[in-house]
């Protein structure tokens, strides 16, 4: 075979992301196609001819261009979104050019040993005890999975049943205790472990979102047996986190497993200013957050840790006749996860944390917290707005008051115009039943100037 030219279209691409991304602080935040032009320009019959890789890149490029959301640049603040930093981003770009396997040490010892290496730099970062296990997934989504799968396979364990072999048809009951707040990830979680989401006892949270721990307390005392207790380090709304110092210990004096959704809460931890809203966290025995939020690494990139890593393997693991697994402690990565095949993750997050350092990571984490604290004091003092929330960590609730008293509908009246104004993005929610203007800061580029603007815009769009 010819040598294939990687130049064209590789270059094309660099080129495309070149332009794209240095074009990304000035380009108005919302997507401009809509679904009708997205097809025109992207669809048609299938292609039955090869083309020139190279034109295939540029016309990519050119027809999805319109329906990009600028949602890497310093004024996204919809959902909990990040960006991606230089380093992680090119770490990323390798990862595709490698294209590693990274399911077992045989097919990429450097992506297994990358990825050693970087569970042990995130479990210090992150205030984990030293040793824990961990898997690199696509998101909280299957890191909470992951979790609660090893957790409900331990509690099983203890209670004399084999749930990799028996399944869960007549396995003795597994009460499953979460927070109001918590987010639907667990639910769905539960829902495809076979628990179903109606296992949930929910169990009641304060003002903020926060699990109340005398709640916690008094639902425990209600059964026994096998349990797992689901807390949260950061409301998707709030951003507030459960106090678990109180919530670890006594869970852990029913015996029950405790798994900590720390989607983007848990990077608290990597600042020692911010550390005490984590306070008892190395004390639970599984954890999952996200790569993609805080840290900004490109999707799809999500961690679960485990305090037990006999038992991650045991609810993870496989064997077969024809895979090769690792002798002494070389690590098969599909000990840890839910994958078997899958993309070696584990390069961008550690360039990330290369690139930063742990004090660049501590500064990223407190810039965005600052600036939500800059969006919260500016929007509180404008006439007609309200902050609903105590701005603790990166997220920040705002209602609009209406003259005529309907505050629900002109809030959402806002949050529709401001998407559309282009200046910034946030989404809306309902909040302790009321509309709110939802901002989450989690992009490392995001500056104070970005937050300004985006507080003119706010407020321009509010009065209109
Ligand atoms: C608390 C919490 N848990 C879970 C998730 C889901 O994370 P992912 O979309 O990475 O699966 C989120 C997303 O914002 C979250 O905030």
């Amino acid at each position: 075979m010819d040598t294939p030219d990687w130049k064209g279209p590789l270059g094309e691409a660099l080129d495309q992301a070149l332009a794209y991304l240095e074009d990304l602080p000035g380009r108005p935040v919302a997507g401009r196609a809509g679904l009708a032009g997205l097809r025109a320009a992207l669809g048609g019959p299938l292609p039955r001819q090869p083309q020139n890789p190279r034109q295939v890149v540029a016309n990519l490029a050119r027809a999805a261009e319109p329906g990009l959301v600028a949602s890497g640049g310093g004024r996204y603040f919809g959902f909990v979104v990040g960006g991606a930093t230089p380093a992680a981003l090119a770490a990323d770009w390798l990862t595709s050019a490698w294209d590693q396997n990274a399911a077992l040490y045989v097919l990429g010892p450097a992506a297994s040993v990358v990825e050693e290496v970087t569970g042990a730099w995130l479990a210090e970062l992150l205030g984990l005890p030293a040793g824990v296990s961990v898997g690199f997934v696509t998101g909280v989504q299957m890191a909470n999975l992951t979790g609660l799968a090893i957790g409900l396979r331990e509690v099983l364990q203890r209670a004399g049943w084999e749930v990799e072999s028996a399944g869960l048809w007549g396995a003795p009951r597994v009460r499953v205790l979460a927070g109001q707040g918590r987010h639907g990830t667990i639910d769905r979680a539960l829902r495809f472990l076979g628990v179903g989401a109606g296992a949930v006892e929910a169990v009641d949270a304060d003002d903020q979102g926060r699990m109340r721990p005398a709640a916690l307390a008094a639902a425990l005392e209600l059964g026994d047996g096998p349990a797992i207790v689901c807390a949260q380090l950061g409301n998707v709304n709030s951003g507030a986190m459960d106090p678990l110092a109180e919530i670890i210990p006594a869970a852990h004096d029913h015996g029950a497993w405790v798994h900590v959704d720390g989607a983007f809460g848990l990077w608290a931890a990597a600042s020692p200013r911010l550390r005490p809203l984590v306070a008892g966290v190395e004390g639970a025995d599984s954890w999952a957050t996200d790569a993609h939020k805080m840290l900004n690494v490109p999707y799809d990139s999500g961690l679960v840790f485990c305090a037990h890593p006999e038992a991650h393997r045991a609810a993870m693991g496989i064997r077969a006749g024809y895979l090769v697994h690792g002798s002494g402690d070389q690590r098969d990565s599909l000990d840890y996860n839910p994958d078997h095949s899958r993309r070696a993750r584990g390069f961008p997050v550690y360039a990330a944390i290369r690139a930063l350092g742990r004090q660049g990571v501590a500064d990223l984490v407190e810039r965005c917290c600052a600036l939500a604290g800059r969006f919260a004091e500016r929007l509180a003092t404008a006439d007609g707005v309200e902050v609903l929330n105590q701005v603790v960590f990166n997220q920040v609730l705002v209602r609009f008051l209406a003259a005529d008293g309907d505050h629900d509908a002109h809030t959402r009246r806002v949050v529709e115009r401001v998407q559309g104004d282009g200046t910034c993005w946030m989404s809306g929610t309902t909040w302790q039943g009321q509309a709110a203007m939802r901002i989450s800061v989690s992009n490392w580029s995001t500056d104070e100037a970005d937050v300004d603007r985006s507080v003119a815009a706010i407020l321009r769009r509010a009065t209109q």
